[in-house]
């Protein structure tokens, strides 16, 4: 057995800091935390069945979804390890309504970062013992620090990110993420409770095989997105393609990102703009898809260039292998 080198995340973020103007430690301090709270999470995902955590909590979200007990519990940890350590002055998520304004107990709302979050990603997946993860998506503050955190601080563009990330809690938990220098990933070594760099600077294949979408919901797809699911399926040349679909965007965008592929979540299903949230699904992983290669789009525009209006805004979500994305965006345009 040959042993890979081995560096931990946290010698990682330490070591990349310098990637920063004027660092001050702080967004390292922020990714440290996010690494804390994702170990928790892990450890509660992975012993689901033995603890009173499966089903449903008994509520509804902002979005009209059933919140699971681990939609509740994992909000919960990353929203209390974040703010118990002072690292940002607000968090937004899934689950909460609206945005919670963090005071630091020194210096009042003194944090330059406001963190937009998926607690738990594929809630669907919990009870049938299937990868669920979490989505994370930074940026810097736009009013002046010292003033408390507004919604105009979260509603900004996703190339605006200073940094983003996802989790998947699967056969092995990894966690992936960028800061505008490349992606990389790093693998729980549960024994020892440490990520360790296991996939360092992830490329999208250009040309996937894989395409990934509810087709149950075919018959209200948008006529470009029809025509290209008969093109995925059509015998000629490297097709037909492979579908794939875990019901989990974490999940689906990693294997698509390791093995080539596109995830669709079209208009025209659950609501007139899809179903998945523009600031803390589609940006996140929009600007991690574009730092490994690949693209992400409406079927139309850039994700990255949308300006958000609402914390909750849906908005139709093609995302993956470049070549792929820019075949859809052909139909789609016709
Ligand atoms: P969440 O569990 O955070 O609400 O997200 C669910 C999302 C996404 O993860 C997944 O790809 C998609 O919903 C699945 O939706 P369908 O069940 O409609 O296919
Ligand atoms: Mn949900
Ligand atoms: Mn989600
Ligand atoms: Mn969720």
């Amino acid at each position: 057995m040959t042993l890979k080198p081995v560096q931990t995340l946290g010698e990682f973020i330490i070591d990349r800091q310098d990637h920063f103007k004027y660092a001050t430690g702080e967004l390292s301090r922020i990714l440290s935390a996010i690494r804390l709270a994702t170990k928790i999470v892990n450890n509660h995902v992975n012993m689901a069945g033995l603890l009173d955590i499966l089903g449903d909590h008994g509520e509804e979200n902002v979005q009209g979804e059933k919140q699971q007990k681990l939609d509740v519990f994992a909000n919960n940890i990353f929203i209390n390890t974040l703010s118990q350590r002072e690292v940002v002055c607000g968090v937004a998520s899934e689950e909460n309504e609206d945005f919670i304004a963090i005071k630091s107990s020194k210096n009042q709302d003194s944090s330059k970062y406001v963190v937009l979050i998926d607690p738990l990603d594929g809630s669907s997946n919990i009870d049938v013992n299937v990868s669920v993860g979490t989505i994370f998506s930074i940026y810097r503050r736009v009013t002046p620090s010292g003033t408390p955190v507004t919604l105009e601080d979260f509603l900004q563009p996703g190339h605006k990110q200073v940094a983003a990330g996802y989790v998947v809690y699967g056969t092995s938990t990894i966690l992936v993420y960028t800061t505008g220098h490349g992606v990389n990933g790093f693998t729980l070594n549960p024994g020892v409770g440490v990520f360790f760099l296991s996939h360092p600077d992830m490329r999208f294949p250009e040309k996937g095989k894989i395409y990934s979408i509810n087709e149950g919901n075919y018959s209200k797809f948008p006529t470009g997105v029809k025509k290209y699911l008969k093109y995925c399926q059509e015998v000629e040349g490297d097709r037909p393609y492979t579908s794939r679909y875990i019901g989990s965007l974490c999940s689906d965008f990693h294997r698509n990102l390791l093995k080539g592929g596109i995830y669709i979540y079209p208009s025209g299903t659950n609501s007139p703009n899809g179903k998945l949230r523009l600031l803390y699904e589609c940006n996140p992983m929009a600007f991690i898809a574009e730092q490994a290669g690949g693209k992400a789009s409406d079927g139309y525009r850039r994700i990255l260039d949308i300006e958000p209006t609402s914390l909750h805004q849906r908005v139709p979500f093609f995302c993956g292998s470049k070549d792929m994305v820019e075949k859809v965006e052909e139909f789609m345009k016709e």
